[in-house]
């Protein structure tokens, strides 16, 4: 057998079948053997070799992909009375008793389309609205268990859909890794796989332990769902192996209960059950009811809770000096994992749920790892006991600086702008992978950089030197060397991530993306951060309102910030520090209906929201705003349109309703 074929035959024994027949040393000589015999012959290299899983050149941004089908959602059903009454719809609607119906785990992912043209896998898309998704392809290629060829031939195409997760010791590695960075954890592992989809650099994602279970295909020759489940199963495309066809509604509620406590057992997380009418036929006389399925639904189990006591209420110091008071539990399992921390978000979440240090409180996780405080059992306050009242300290509990708290807002705050608790979340937000992403500096480093004064902002990390690095506890030439020259390839970033390292006010990741392409259509060739930084402070709130994404709060938080005599420091390091920001691809589509046209959407829209369309348009290429004028190309008009749809018929611009729009989009 060909070498390409043994690693193929090994990968889908090994990701698919879940039963390797060879040890992984074997496996990693076959590797080794091929990515040596097609460096020797470089002409012998194939998109779909196994060796290109790894290391395909990273992207800018994702180019909008436009779904064949529409990718949809699925109505959910919380209890069994909901689960009957779906399946009385599904017998009255098909007129017979008989249904039979497959269960499948619902994962906990995110949604992916594998394009495969004749058994070839050609493109993966993220299900974005559902419409228009994300080109991920690169990254996709990355994930074993993804085919790149079928193992038979399927002439023409094939659209697979399926769910990529993240295994949930990987994800709980994930977000110790990242606590360790100073970044904020990922809520649950679906945000944490969309997290690693979405790298710019695919090699990131290769890193990450992502795999996909796949349960619906568009182009196979099926009669039903369990037919579909093996088909894919044969072609080499993995499904969960934990589907069960049941003859009627009590055997799905059967399959329910069996699932509610073993699914704890799993290394993947599911939040429910995934019902569908089997039969093919029977979903196509179903049909659709806006945009969901009337042919599956989705049972999602209860939020999973448990009572405990809390043990202290202690008070976080954030990166913006925001003090967030934090329940220390004792320690209780809930839903497979133990508890010990929940977040009490502020002051009045502590004055509306009155909780109090030795109280026995509810906890609950829903599909969600962080837990909340549900409610507290006052009835369970024992008179021998005292419960003292929380108060917000009246001194920062890090640094003991003054605390700051506006009449009438929520956040009590660090008032010293030198509070180390606060710098140290600052550099961490710097450094991590939302920004300048510099792998190995974590809470230790920081923390030893921070108190030899060797950073006493961020962008003193540029600054560093190599002996610096030297003189700290457990570092050697090795170390120190391999820190400092991630440092220096840290200088190189897209301006996004740069733009979001700064921690301006109310900029997150989009913002600062939307700030970023803004920015591109105005800097020199070659420009570096310094002409960014000089842009941006020299823009009104006016012009920055103007940006696409960017509005009044934002606009003006940014012109705040630029003029803070306590980051003026900072911004002239930062300017020093000799950085180059890679700049975005331009967004523009250059071809379709949309592209450079400029639409307004009037009326109710019954598909989608005004925002979702909006998106869309831009999406493709297209302006949008909210009245109609000469400039305008396109009305989208729903019922109950007003005076747009008068103005534009006496203007003359064309009008659409929303089911011609949708054509347009397709
Ligand atoms: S079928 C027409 N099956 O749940 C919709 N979805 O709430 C077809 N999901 O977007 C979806 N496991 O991301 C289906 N076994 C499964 C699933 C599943 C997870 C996700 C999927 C979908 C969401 C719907």
């Amino acid at each position: 057998m060909e070498l390409r074929e043994r690693i193929e035959k090994a990968n889908y024994e090994y990701h698919v079948l879940d039963t390797p027949t060879i040890a992984d040393e074997a496996y990693d000589a076959l590797m080794r053997e091929l990515q040596e015999l097609e460096a020797k012959h470089p002409e012998l290299v194939m998109p779909d070799s196994p060796t290109q899983r790894v290391g395909a050149p990273a992207s800018n941004r994702f180019a909008p992909v436009e779904h064949a089908r529409p990718m949809l959602s699925l109505a959910n059903a919380f209890d069994e009375t909901e689960l009957r009454a779906f399946d009385q719809r599904v017998r009255k609607g098909l007129g017979r008793e008989d249904v039979g119906y497959v269960c499948e785990l619902k994962i906990d992912g995110l949604a992916i389309n594998l394009t495969y043209e004749d058994g070839k896998f050609v493109q993966g898309a993220t299900r974005g609205d559902g419409f228009v998704g994300e080109d991920v392809t690169a990254n996709l290629r990355t994930i074993k268990s993804i085919p790149l060829t079928f193992r038979e031939k399927v002439p023409g195409r094939v659209d697979v859909r399926g769910e990529v997760y993240l295994p949930t010791a990987s994800f709980e590695a994930t977000n110790r890794e990242r606590a360790e960075r100073g970044e904020p954890l990922f809520a649950n592992p679906r945000n944490a796989a969309a997290g690693a989809v979405r790298q710019l650099d695919p090699s990131a994602t290769s890193k990450r332990n992502l795999a996909m279970w796949s349960y619906s295909a568009a182009g196979l020759d099926v009669k039903s769902q369990h037919e579909l489940l093996e088909r894919l199963r044969e072609l080499g495309v993995r499904t969960n192996p934990h589907w069960k066809p049941a003859k009627d509604v009590d055997e799905v509620l059967a399959f329910i209960a069996a699932w509610r406590d073993k699914r704890h057992d799993l290394d993947y997380g599911t939040d429910g059950v995934v019902v569908k009418v089997d039969r093919i036929e029977d979903q196509e006389r179903l049909g659709f009811v806006s945009r969901s399925p009337k042919w599956a639904i989705a049972f999602k189990f209860p939020a999973e809770q448990a009572t405990t006591t809390v043990e202290d209420i202690k008070v976080y110091v954030g990166r913006t000096g925001v003090f967030t008071p934090v329940a220390w539990l004792a320690p209780v399992i809930v839903g497979g994992t133990t508890v010990r921390r929940a977040t009490l978000h502020n002051l009045d979440e502590v004055r509306r749920l009155d909780v109090r240090v030795g109280d026995r409180v509810v906890i609950q996780r829903a599909g969600d790892v962080i837990p909340e405080v549900v409610r507290v059992e006052h009835e369970a306050r024992s008179k021998d006991q005292t419960y003292p009242e929380f108060a917000m300290p009246e001194r920062c509990p890090e640094c003991g600086g003054a605390v700051e708290h506006a009449e009438g807002e929520v956040a009590y705050r660090c008032a010293n702008p030198e509070c180390p608790a606060k710098t140290g979340q600052r550099i961490g937000h710097f450094v991590g992978r939302g920004g300048f992403d510099i792998e190995g500096m974590g809470w230790s480093l920081i923390t030893q950089l921070q108190e030899r004064g060797i950073v006493t902002n961020p962008a003193d990390v540029f600054f560093i030197t190599k002996e610096q690095l030297l003189e700290l506890d457990r570092f050697a030439e090795k170390s120190a060397t391999n820190i400092y020259d991630r440092i220096q390839k840290a200088r190189r970033r897209p301006l996004g991530r740069m733009l979001n390292a700064l921690g301006m006010p109310h900029v997150g990741e989009t913002t600062a993306d939307d700030l970023a392409h803004w920015l591109a259509e105005r800097l020199p060739k070659d420009a570096t951060f310094a002409d960014v930084l000089g842009i941006l402070r020299q823009a009104t709130a006016d012009e920055l309102q103007a940006i696409d994404g960017v509005g009044e709060v934002v606009a003006r938080g940014i012109s705040e910030y630029f003029a803070r005599p306590e980051e003026q420091r900072f911004l002239e390091r930062l300017a020093e520090a000799e950085l180059r920001p890679v700049p975005p691809a331009p967004r523009t589509v250059a071809s379709g209906p949309f592209a450079g046209k400029t639409v307004v959407f009037t009326g109710t829209l019954e598909r989608r929201s005004r925002e979702e369309a909006e998106a869309l348009v831009r999406s493709l290429g297209g302006k949008t705003t909210s009245s109609v004028s000469a400039k305008t190309d396109l009305l989208v008009a729903g019922p109950n349109a007003g005076s747009k749809l008068a103005k534009a018929h006496q203007l003359g611009v064309k009008v659409v309703d929303e089911a011609t729009f949708d054509a347009m989009l397709r």
